[in-house]
């Protein structure tokens, strides 16, 4: 065990923790930040994504001991009250069924946009190829892109 201090979401969170505990554990277990979700623990879904750095990164895979001081945004901290331009054009188009994927769908998203603001078709397809959605919201999920990239 050792003492680990984590920039989330422009805050300093300290917590008591094996080496190896995954980011994604941390997040839930002892600070309570439970938009990112446990879907499948080997990098395989998506459901976990948090940003590193700003770049898309699934916490169920990395220990906390490799964040150092890198900052981290989860699906909490993407924006103040919940007005992200993807945040807005998933409720306008009504994207999610069960829900469950959605938080690492919109932080993979949030990451294309940050570095791509207006992606084609084929790039947003690319970007979230990864993040998977048993209830098979994908092109729901493709239109929002594109509306937050017209509309950002
Ligand atoms: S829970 Fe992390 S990728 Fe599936
Ligand atoms: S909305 Fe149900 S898994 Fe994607």
């Amino acid at each position: 065990m050792a003492t680990y201090t984590l920039l989330i979401n422009g805050r300093n969170y300290t917590a008591d923790l094996a080496s190896d505990t995954p980011l994604l554990w941390v997040l839930r277990d002892h600070l309570g930040l439970v938009g990112a979700k446990y879907g499948c623990g080997i990098a395989a879904c998506g459901a976990c994504t948090v940003h590193i750095d700003g770049e898309a990164t699934r916490s169920c895979v990395l220990p906390v001991s490799a964040i150092g001081n890198s900052g981290i945004t989860t699906i909490e901290g993407l924006s103040e009250k919940g007005d992200h331009p993807l945040q807005l054009a998933w409720d306008e188009i009504d994207v999610p069924q069960c829900g469950y994927c959605q938080a690492g769908q919109i932080m993979t998203a949030a990451a294309l946009l940050k570095n791509n603001s207006k992606p084609n078709d084929e790039e947003i397809e690319q970007a979230m190829s990864g993040n998977l959605c048993r209830c098979g919201a994908y092109h729901r999920i493709r239109d929002a892109v594109k509306l937050a990239a017209e509309k950002g």
